[in-house]
């Protein structure tokens, strides 16, 4: 793919918390996009995500007077018909960009790249949308290395603007081109990140994270009283449980386990959310974390 080409029809591989609100981004800027995940009820799952943001957004139109009712509700069904549900790679025949967003473990995401590799054209860009894994070591499945960047999104990807272009070893300076390209077409904001764990953005925010959790788990004080404080005090949309619990608080383990291996002792994993990782109970996709989640 040379650096100025189109995308026309993209792919999102992994149907959870990210790939769902990933394929309605790419879906409202007008691409056709498929999105796969291992089985039909995390794909329906994931199509249901994407619908309920676009209800949002356009009802939020509707609501400031741009559009009307009846514009509403056909945008509604034009972006959702770009959306195609699946559990297979047919369909990723003529795919330009495809996202991965699979769990945060090595050998799924060699799977997926090496399948990836199979089942798309060779002009296509396989970009991981990897918290931090080496974007280096997941392209050396394929035999498109120089061709596989990192595609960093932040929850909730329909909302948050940036997105982070991690180059590896292998990945020739037109893939990050073409993948800052994207990023554009699907109005996010890309930045350049070196490959390092955390790369920018996590690197910071689990810092930050890394104190409140380390003197939460020392004094035992309310994580609802925290996460108030901070709300209130930094005028966040939200505190460091209630966003660990959306996003997932098995990625949010393995992210400052990931962290503290390479950085030590001033990144630190959270006992208590440790602990609820061992017991299943992941925040909001499985109901139950910090929080009750209906
Ligand atoms: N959750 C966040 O806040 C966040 C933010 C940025 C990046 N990420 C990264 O995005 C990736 C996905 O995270 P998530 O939170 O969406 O995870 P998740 O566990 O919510 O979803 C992963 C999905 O991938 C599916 N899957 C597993 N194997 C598959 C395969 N072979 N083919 C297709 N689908 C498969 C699972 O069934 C699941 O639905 C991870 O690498 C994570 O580090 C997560």
């Amino acid at each position: 793919m040379s650096r100025d080409m189109f995308v026309f029809k993209a792919a999102v591989v992994g149907a959870g918390v990210m790939g769902g609100e990933i394929a309605q981004v790419i879906a409202s800027a007008d691409v056709p996009v498929q999105l796969k995940d291992v089985d039909r009820k995390f794909v329906d799952a994931g199509l249901a995500k994407a619908r309920e943001v676009t209800q949002r957004q356009v009802a939020k139109l509707v609501e400031k007077g741009k559009i009307s009712q009846e514009q509403a509700d056909a945008q509604l069904e034009h972006t959702l018909g770009l959306i195609t549900g699946t559990t297979s790679y047919d369909g990723f025949g003529d795919v330009d960009f495809v996202i991965e967003a699979v769990p945060e473990k090595m050998e799924i995401k060699h799977q997926v790249f090496a399948d990836l590799d199979a089942a798309t054209p060779g002009h296509a860009i396989l970009a991981s949308n990897t918290s931090g894994l080496s974007i280096t070591e997941i392209g050396e499945i394929t035999n498109r290395p120089d061709k596989v960047v990192g595609f960093h999104f932040f929850w909730p990807a329909s909302y948050m603007r940036l997105v982070e272009i991690i180059e590896g070893d292998d990945t020739l300076p037109e893939t990050a081109q073409a993948a800052a390209t994207f990023a554009q077409q699907i109005r996010k904001v890309p930045v350049r990140a070196a490959e390092c764990p955390g790369f920018v953005v996590n690197r910071i925010l689990v810092s930050t994270a890394s104190e409140i959790w380390r003197y939460q788990d020392e004094t035992g004080a309310s994580f609802e009283e925290i996460d108030k404080v901070v709300q209130e005090q930094t005028q966040m949309p939200m505190g460091p449980f209630r966003v660990a619990d959306m996003s997932g608080l098995d990625t949010t383990v393995k992210v400052a386990r990931d962290l503290h291996d390479a950085y030590g002792d001033r990144f630190y994993v959270h006992r208590a959310m440790e602990e609820l990782v061992e017991q299943g109970n992941l925040g909001a996709k499985s109901g139950k974390g910090f929080y009750e989640h209906s």
